[in-house]
């Protein structure tokens, strides 16, 4: 499926190339032969969810005077939100995370933050294309895709939102919307720490053993279920009241990591080929000895301290502090004979792809903890707040 998007996909390479951004009015051309326009050009402003400033206390703000979204470059689609999938990325970024970091990204000439607001968040879509740009073969209007918006975009709490071609994917057929919405960004950031950082695929799974630090929640729901349907020996730490979900998703072995140390209980069972460290804090003092060394055998967190690096000591001295903590934690394990590695969420249409033929092969299923109405913006978050996810909080914007 990735290889026809490839050759169909020359949007891909305009984007890649940076072509200059294309008046809007150029684009709208795409629907003039077609019996009607799927957006109505009049329409400018749209109901969204917004901050206008960071923090924790009631920052969420509905609109429906939102900017609607404009197609900028020519692979670029416009999708009607069906649903909207919240993540601990939104929680954190309501409340400063990332700020400095993705303002850069956002505008590369703006090192402060301010310019961003009124700034929606959400990561996850499903939803129906309703514009594509001139470039974008692979899709077309009324297609139901998925996709997972980069954190320094505008987010999918909203009726429309602009993406790249490169980042949506169909939406598998045997989902709803709600479920679709429960899985792009947790699926793309287990696949880009499992596939592109740990070095695993389908076709080298099936005599790994694997220990997911943190299986119960969203990262961790998709992954156990991604590497069973993969062949590999899976083993999930999680509180005690999660084990039989956790199992029922394929787990092989589960450590309740509220009764007593959790690392003695798993230094007695066979190492492991790869860890997959969802939790943090002081994992990754005893996480490393778990590990079979001088086999290659890799440590893939994905809590990171870079971008509150940036946010705490400013982008210069942030980076400086990076590259410190990269070549330390690196080095130190590497004389040990084991990889220390960091996964980040990436934005991938043809990772989304493989995940879609995966889900409709029955491989796969959404988990979806909790739903809420678009009305019900800030309850939702205050569920995400709440923290010990079995699975993922989705918005239904349109039901
Ligand atoms: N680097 C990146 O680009 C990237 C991308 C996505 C996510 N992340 C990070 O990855 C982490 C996981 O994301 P997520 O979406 O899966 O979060 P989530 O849905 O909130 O799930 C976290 C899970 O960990 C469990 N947990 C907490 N403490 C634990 C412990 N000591 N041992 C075992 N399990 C524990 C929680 O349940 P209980 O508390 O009930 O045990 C919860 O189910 C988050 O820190 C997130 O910020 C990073």
């Amino acid at each position: 499926m990735s290889h026809l998007r490839h050759l169909v996909s020359s949007g891909r390479l305009f984007r890649l190339s940076k072509v200059p951004r294309v008046n809007t009015a150029v684009c709208c051309h795409v629907s003039q032969n077609r019996p009607f326009s799927t957006t109505d050009r009049s329409m400018t402003v749209m109901p969204a969810w917004v901050i206008d400033k960071y923090g924790s206390h009631g920052p969420l703000r509905f609109t429906r005077n939102a900017n609607f979204p404009v197609i900028n470059y020519p692979n670029e689609v416009i999708v009607r939100v069906h649903s909207a999938g919240l993540n601990p990325l939104d929680v954190r970024m309501r409340d400063g995370y990332g700020a400095r970091s993705l303002s850069m990204k956002r505008d590369p000439l703006n090192v402060n933050s301010g310019n961003e607001f009124p700034l929606i968040l959400g990561r996850d879509l499903s939803g129906v294309i309703m514009e594509c740009g001139l470039d974008v073969k692979y899709f077309k209007e009324w297609d139901e895709v998925w996709a997972a918006i980069p954190p320094w975009k505008q987010g999918s709490l909203s009726e429309f939102v602009v993406v790249s071609a490169n980042e949506v994917s169909h939406k598998p057929k045997s989902m709803s919307h709600t479920e679709a919405a429960a899985v792009p960004y947790v699926a793309s950031t287990a696949w880009s720490a499992l596939v592109n950082t740990g070095g695993l695929s389908k076709d080298n799974c099936a005599k790994k053993r694997i220990l997911i630090i943190g299986g119960s929640g969203g990262v961790g729901t998709f992954a156990i279920q991604m590497l069973k349907a993969w062949g590999a020996h899976v083993t999930v730490t999680c509180s005690q009241n999660a084990e039989l979900f956790v199992r029922g998703l394929g787990a092989d072995h589960v450590v309740d990591y509220t009764a007593g140390p959790v690392e003695e209980r798993l230094g007695s069972l066979a190492k492991f080929d790869l860890i997959l460290d969802n939790v943090g804090g002081d994992t990754e003092r005893w996480a490393l000895t778990l590990l079979k060394p001088w086999c290659g055998a890799k440590f893939v967190t994905l809590v990171t301290p870079f971008l509150q690096n940036t946010d705490m000591l400013g982008i210069a001295d942030g980076m400086v502090q990076n590259a410190a903590t990269v070549a330390s934690k690196v080095l130190k394990h590497l004389a040990k004979g084991v990889h220390y590695r960091w996964g980040f969420f990436a934005p991938s249409g043809p990772a989304l792809d493989e995940i879609m033929e995966m889900v409709d092969a029955g491989q796969i299923r959404a988990v979806v903890e909790d739903t809420f109405g678009f009305s019900e913006v800030p309850q939702a978050f205050e569920r995400m707040e709440k923290g010990h996810a079995r699975g993922k909080t989705v918005v239904q914007i349109r039901k």
